[in-house]
């Protein structure tokens, strides 16, 4: 049986009986290639289908090499040792992700610069990196030095939030332009293609996560992809232990255990196998979504640019609380009464006492957003009759409101 992802004390929580917010589908090859890492005895960091899983990943997404991780975080946090990011330095995230990057960005003892999203499609807004970078960071003796922390600008991180890709050719020319290194993280966005190419191969390294409310799920694994042959190893010893020496355990920098196992893998591979039905899927319920919620007044609509193809991971609503007479936290209420599960965005980063300290450049759309956003049921199990139920559902908890 699959289980609900449990998020207590959460109001919409998923309880029995619920439509849930996105659980994983695990009816392919994952029971017969687990039963031969247990039967076989591979279980653990080394074994075959860790091999194949990275295989078929850096082959999926276009990118000459995979390292297998223990989540999406360590990739994040290997991927920013890798780019030689440390204490000092700071990192271009936009406000509004998941926490999981500005963590590790401050596990290097780095610092998030957060900026702003743009109102259309929610990506990090590239108009607002640039404004900082020009008007607020100068070159000092051959660094890039933040004018108001006097720390050194090193990396961009955008974040293809919810399945939807970052506007890549314009971040990589701004990075080359300011001598950055870019670091994807496409967490949420396997199989979301920029310009017709899968995201995770147009900057130097990208990220990606298989935890349970993932498109796919290894139950929980991350992966770094590079073209890079020199950051591939040095992500593969880092991850690793960073063993000189495996048989006299010579270590000459600190090493982490972020290995992915063999059960993991074999599980991520068999989802791999049904990745691109998973994303006709969520498309499908993306587009049912948005051709019947999009006359309803107050509700406002995720948007597809022109050079994206989105997975729709989490489709995510705005309610506007003038129009709709509602907030997007009562709408949430309401569908929790009505045994559906939803939830609104994440906090903004920069206002979190996580991130105290960092430097935030602009979060103006980040604020509105995550005021008005809320995610809506996107498993890619759903029925298309649960799906007409949630529908349903939205359109009565407003009804009952003007009652
Ligand atoms: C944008 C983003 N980055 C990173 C992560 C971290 O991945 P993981 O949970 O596998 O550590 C997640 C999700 O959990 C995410 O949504």
């Amino acid at each position: 049986m699959v289980k609900m992802i449990k998020e207590k004390s959460a109001p919409g929580a998923p309880i029995k009986g619920m439509i849930p917010l996105s659980i994983p589908e695990i009816r392919g090859n994952e029971w017969v290639y687990v039963k031969e890492c247990l039967d076989t005895g591979w279980v653990s960091s080394v074994g075959s289908y860790v091999d194949r899983f990275e295989a078929v990943v850096a082959k999926y997404v276009g990118a000459r090499h995979a390292v297998a991780c223990a989540s999406g975080t360590a990739a994040l946090h290997t991927a920013l040792l890798v780019a030689g990011i440390g204490p000092g330095d700071e990192v271009i995230l936009p406000a509004l992700t998941f926490a999981a990057p500005a963590f590790a960005v401050r596990y290097t003892g780095a610092w998030p610069v957060f900026v702003d999203i743009d109102p259309n499609y929610w990506q990090i807004d590239i108009g607002r990196i640039e404004e900082f970078l020009v008007g607020e960071c100068r070159r000092v003796r051959g660094k890039l030095i933040n004018t108001r922390t006097k720390r050194t600008v090193k990396a961009i991180l955008p974040v293809h939030l919810l399945g939807h890709p970052v506007d890549m050719d314009a971040v990589m020319a701004l990075a080359r332009k300011f001598g950055l290194v870019v670091i994807e993280d496409a967490a949420e966005s396997i199989g979301a293609e920029y310009k017709g190419r899968k995201v995770g191969s147009h900057a130097d390294m990208a990220c990606f996560s298989f935890n349970g409310n993932k498109i796919v799920t290894c139950g929980g694994g991350g992966m770094l992809t590079t073209g890079n042959k020199y950051f591939a190893e040095r992500a593969r010893f880092l991850t690793t232990q960073a063993k000189e020496d495996p048989v006299e355990y010579i270590h000459h920098e600190v090493g982490y255990n972020y290995r992915m196992t063999n059960v993991q893998a074999a599980i991520g591979l068999a989802q791999m196998e049904r990745l691109d039905e998973f994303v006709g899927r969520k498309r499908n319920f993306a587009s049912v979504y948005a051709s019947r919620l999009k006359d309803i007044p107050g509700i406002g609509l995720a948007r597809e640019a022109s050079w994206a193809r989105a997975t729709c991971w989490l489709y995510t609503i705005l309610v506007d609380k003038k129009i709709f007479r509602m907030s997007s936290r009562d709408l949430m209420r309401g569908l929790a009464a009505a045994g559906i599960q939803s939830r609104p965005l994440w906090h903004p980063l920069h206002s979190l006492k996580a991130f105290k300290g960092s430097y935030t450049a602009s979060a103006r759309v980040a604020e509105r957003v995550y005021d008005q956003a809320l995610s809506v049921p996107s498993s890619t199990g759903m029925t298309s009759q649960e799906q007409d139920r949630v529908i349903r559902a939205i359109c009565d908890v407003r009804a009952s409101k003007r009652s």
